[in-house]
């Protein structure tokens, strides 16, 4: 299946995304991620990328798509694959399209994740994840590690991300409504949308997404 997660920040996108290609078989594509991994390998397009993100910005779409093309060429995504924010608006979702007709494949469903503006930044306060991969991900109160500060995937130290800044998340959601909540409208004309609430335990919200995607099917 080829599935893009659309939502607000600290919707969860990353929390589902991660469940969902386990179940699903494909591989997780987050562009956050693999900037994350460009910074802390301390490349250039990492060096370039963090000033985006740091003040709450998207990173150039030049960059941005050329990273996630190279990805889904992968092998590993030959099968199918979970975009996780990417695309991010209008343009990217066109770059999308474009490269997928050049390869003969389309989208099966865009999963789009609701959730009030109150949890999502709630979410995100007390949200930490894994200088080691910014795959593993924790909360203060609602995902807690079991040991405090301590990755329970691989022992790494857990951290606020830069971007999880009071200021900056209030940009980040700025952004989100005036420039990715346009890709639904994009994707609903293409019938594409599923639409599921992100309220309620992890566990039931990503039995929730599978019903909503088997329903696609
Ligand atoms: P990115 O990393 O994609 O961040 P985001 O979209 O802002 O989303 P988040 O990672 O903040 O949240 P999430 O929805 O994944 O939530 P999570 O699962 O962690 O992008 C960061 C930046 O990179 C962008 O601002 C931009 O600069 C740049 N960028 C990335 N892609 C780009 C693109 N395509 N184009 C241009 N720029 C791009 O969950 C949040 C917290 O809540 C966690 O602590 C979790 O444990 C907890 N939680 C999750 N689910 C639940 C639940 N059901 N109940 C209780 N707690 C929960
Ligand atoms: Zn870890």
């Amino acid at each position: 299946m080829r599935i893009v997660l659309v939502g607000p920040p600290g919707a969860g996108k990353g929390t589902q995304a991660t469940r969902l290609a386990e179940q699903l078989r494909v591989p997780h594509i987050s562009t956050g991620d693999l900037f994350r991994a460009n910074i802390s390998r301390q490349t250039e397009l990492g060096k370039l990328a963090k000033s985006y993100m740091d003040a709450g910005n998207l990173v150039p779409d030049e960059v941005t798509i050329a990273m996630a093309k190279d990805r889904m060429e992968q092998p590993d995504a030959e099968g199918g694959f979970l975009l996780d924010g990417f695309p991010r608006n209008v343009s990217q979702a066109e770059a999308l399209d474009e490269l997928l007709t050049t390869e003969g494949m389309k989208l099966d469903a865009v999963l789009d994740l609701e959730a009030p503006e109150e949890e999502v930044v709630k979410r995100i306060a007390g949200r930490r994840i894994c200088r080691n991969d910014s795959a593993h991900v924790f909360h203060e109160t609602y995902k807690q590690p079991a040991k405090a500060g301590v990755c329970d995937v691989c022992g790494g130290e857990l951290y606020q991300r830069d971007d999880d800044s009071e200021d900056t998340v209030r940009k980040r959601l700025e952004v989100y409504h005036t420039q990715t909540e346009p890709i639904i409208d994009y994707y609903k004309a293409q019938g594409l949308v599923v639409t599921i609430s992100a309220l309620g335990p992890v566990d039931e919200v990503t039995k929730r997404a599978l019903e909503a995607l088997k329903r696609e099917d």
